[in-house]
């Protein structure tokens, strides 16, 4: 278990005051300059020797990303970074934890990986329904701005920089990131088409970076204490500290810091009060937040909460949203809401995603209730596999994969269902 000397997040329950001067007490802000002195190629080489993965849920490596801005940028075409703020996974609750209560954080690593990629600004992109977290970040950037932090001369850097908040409109899929870009521009939240990656081309045709907000909130820390410290938790790969969100049937859902690739049933035993009802209560968990596809209890016990482990059983560490649920769980049900989700958060641009979410759904639906036909569960199967991969943006895979996991692991329940309730409609027309 993680040590709390060790922990990035010293004030994620909010215990002591997010504001400036409690944040400097806590380490932020300590000779930032000295870290930019650094140079921006070795911040981009620590960063890279950290072994840190996206924390927003694809776990792209950090540093790699940060290396393919360009070195040299145009005066009419700056580089930019954007920091994804927008949380809206379903399960997901870290980065609103990071913005209410340890603010300066992303704020001074949006200042060392602006600075360290060449960008001329930072723009936070944060979800429209964060209402008051919103007004903490409006209020923590006032305060950089009032020490001399950000702004002309960053942190006396001689490094100009500015970060600008942007509130969202509550629309889940601006939280992609080539959406998250259009909506900045003021246009309509949708995915552009990959490549060219934001890198090449993102805002207003900029090279643009686009990190989650927990990526970036680590940055000054594994500065401060080193690409080892940092890559002495975890696992080859799948290096470093992470927030989990463990929520749904346990005792003492919460966020909590943890050692990556700390085994399931020990992230739940020490931090998530074990499950509600005892171990052989549990039905399944989606380890990753809803996009994920779950995993049954008795696979999931000893797995290794990382990437790879996650991957090995069919599934993903995602955002790390991990979500519980006990035999009291209509799975069921569970699987077709999510379904309902992405059904009504598809941007309708492109048409398996568009047609194909609102066709599962139904069918979903039609499974629910026990009224479809055996035959329709291959079907829909084979309806998640042509949605899966052909479309626009990741929101067509994700609303595949939880009803992908369904079948594959609950087929005997979806049958159990059609089957009773076919057998009652028998004996009422024998009744009859
Ligand atoms: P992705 O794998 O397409 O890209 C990940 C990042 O790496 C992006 O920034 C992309 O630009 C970059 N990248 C990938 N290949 C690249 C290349 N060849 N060259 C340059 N850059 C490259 O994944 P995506 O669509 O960005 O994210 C999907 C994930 O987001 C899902 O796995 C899900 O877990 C997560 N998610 C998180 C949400 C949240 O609320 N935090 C909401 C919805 C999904
Ligand atoms: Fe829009 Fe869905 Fe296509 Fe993504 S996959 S671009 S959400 S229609």
């Amino acid at each position: 278990m993680l040590n709390d000397k060790d922990r990035i997040f010293t004030n994620i329950h909010g215990f002591q005051p997010w504001n400036v001067d409690a944040a400097v007490k806590r380490g932020d802000w300590d000779n930032t300059r000295a870290l930019m002195a650094r140079g921006q190629d070795a911040i981009i080489e620590e960063i890279k020797a950290s072994g840190l993965r996206g924390r927003g849920g694809a776990g792209f490596p950090t540093g790699m990303k940060w290396s393919f801005m360009p070195k040299e940028p145009k005066p009419d075409r700056p580089n930019f970074l954007v920091i994804n703020a927008d949380e809206s996974e379903p399960g997901s609750c870290k980065d609103r934890e990071i913005i209410r209560h340890d603010p300066h954080k992303l704020i001074e690593g949006a200042l060392i990986a602006g600075y360290a990629m060449r960008a001329r600004a930072a723009y936070i992109y944060i979800r429209g329904e964060f209402i008051r977290e919103a007004e903490t970040l409006f209020a923590a950037v006032a305060e950089a701005y009032a020490k001399g932090y950000i702004g002309k001369n960053a942190c006396k850097s001689g490094y100009d920089f500015d970060v600008f908040v942007h509130r969202g409109a509550g629309a889940y899929i601006c939280g992609e990131e080539t959406a998250m870009l259009e909506s900045l521009e003021g246009k309509k939240g949708q995915p552009r088409l990959k490549p060219p990656f934001p890198a090449g081309a993102g805002l207003y045709g900029c090279p643009t970076t686009v990190n989650n907000v927990e990526s970036i909130a680590v940055t000054p820390t594994i500065l401060r204490r080193g690409a080892p410290w940092f890559k002495s938790f975890g696992r080859e790969g799948n290096a470093g500290t992470k927030l989990f969100q463990i929520s749904g049937h346990v005792n003492t859902p919460c966020v909590v810091e943890e050692e990556m690739s700390i085994p399931f049933r020990e992230l739940i035993e020490k931090h998530g009060g074990g499950i509600r009802g005892g171990w052989d209560n549990l039905l399944a968990v989606i380890p990753g937040g809803s996009s994920v596809p779950l995993v049954p209890a008795a696979e999931i016990m000893d797995a290794p909460m990382d990437f790879d482990g996650l991957k090995a059983l069919g599934s993903g560490l995602g955002t790390a949203a991990v979500i519980v649920m006990d035999k009291s769980t209509d799975i069921v049900r569970a699987i077709s809401r999510l379904s309902y989700f992405y059904k009504h958060e598809s941007c309708g641009q492109c048409t398996p995603c568009r047609e194909g979410t609102g066709w599962m759904w139904r069918v979903m639906e039609r499974l629910r209730k026990g009224e479809a036909d055996v035959s329709e569960i291959d079907m829909l199967y084979d309806v998640t596999k042509q949605v899966e991969g052909h479309t626009i943006c990741a929101l067509g895979d994700a609303a595949a994969w939880p009803i992908q996991g369904l079948i594959k692991h609950f087929r005997p329940e979806i049958e159990r269902r059609i089957n009773e309730t076919n057998g009652n409609a028998a004996m009422m027309e024998a009744a009859e």
